[in-house]
């Protein structure tokens, strides 16, 4: 890659989302303010938004010519170099107790994913990765080993409501698929993190429906980097590397057939028109 190093800026992503750790800890557990957003599902704290200003404060400070996309505060990617921030991924576990959400950021030049860094800040574990590998607090993450579908465990949320309320049969035949494919079936609340398990072998597929750039950037380079496929499908076709949503899934190496297949039909589900202008696409 020409342009900026991407030591640095695994350095900057790094540093950003271990910036907020405290912070998020603190407020982990704690009363806080919960707001909803587009519905009662979709919920925000004030530990999203402070945390997101701490960390466009470091990237901007340090990347004054980028450009910044975050969750909460929004931002327009027209720069060689974009930052795309969700300080908190897994909101509702989050607002539940639940130690299963993560900070993300990650470095994204010429449309492509350079530099990530997913943090858990309960169990204080940092994952990260660059154009070499994938890592797990500063240790390089071994490459994953091939397991078929039959011998893995998958995290997916999908199908979530509104996904019901799109294609209920259709969704719920698919999701019965996985379940019947599958070792197991997961289901927990921050795709960046459940892609940081799969680079670590922790988890062997995820797969998304409803996500947004600031979600996945981050984890598909973790898995990519970690010897996993990722495939991303955004208005056109499947990529390795894109990441604009809403559907992807990822896997350690080895035979996802069904995965694969699954987030395909997903996509060509959702592409089509909706009818209804209730419904709607995220
Ligand atoms: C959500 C999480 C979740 C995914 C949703 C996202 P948020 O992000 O990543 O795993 O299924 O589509 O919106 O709202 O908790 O930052
Ligand atoms: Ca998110
Ligand atoms: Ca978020």
């Amino acid at each position: 890659m020409t342009g900026p190093s991407v030591d640095e800026l695994r350095d900057t992503a790094t540093a950003a989302v271990s910036a907020v750790g405290g912070q998020l800890s603190s407020g982990f557990r704690s009363p806080m303010r919960v707001d909803s957003k587009c519905d009662a599902r979709d919920l925000v704290t004030e530990h999203d938004t402070a945390a997101e200003l701490v960390i466009r404060e470091l990237i901007g400070r340090r990347w004054p010519e980028a450009t910044i996309v975050g969750e909460e505060l929004g931002g327009t990617p027209d720069t060689e170099l974009v930052w795309y921030i969700d300080p908190i991924d897994g909101t509702s576990a989050f607002v539940q107790g639940l130690a299963f959400f993560s900070v993300s950021v990650a470095a994204v030049v010429n449309g492509e994913p350079a530099a990530a860094a997913v943090y858990d800040p309960i169990a204080d574990e940092l994952f990260s990765a660059d154009d070499e590998g994938a890592y797990l607090n500063g240790r390089r993450l071994p490459s994953l080993p091939e397991r078929n579908e039959q011998e893995s465990d998958l995290i997916t949320g999908f199908p979530n409501a509104r996904n019901l309320d799109e294609n209920r049969e259709k969704y719920l035949d698919l999701f019965g698929s996985l379940v019947e494919t599958y070792r197991s079936v997961r289901r927990i609340s921050s795709a960046a993190l459940s892609l940081a398990y799969v680079a670590a072998g922790r988890a062997d597929a995820v797969l998304g429906a409803n996500v947004r750039p600031w979600d996945i950037a981050a984890g598909s380079l973790l898995v990519r980097r970690a010897g996993g496929k990722y495939r991303g499908w955004d208005t056109g076709g499947p990529t390795t590397i894109g990441f604009e949503g809403p559907v992807y899934c990822a896997h350690c190496p080895g035979d996802h057939t069904v995965l694969d297949s699954t987030a395909e039909t997903i996509h060509s589900i959702r592409r089509q028109p909706t009818t209804s202008p209730g419904r709607h696409k995220r």
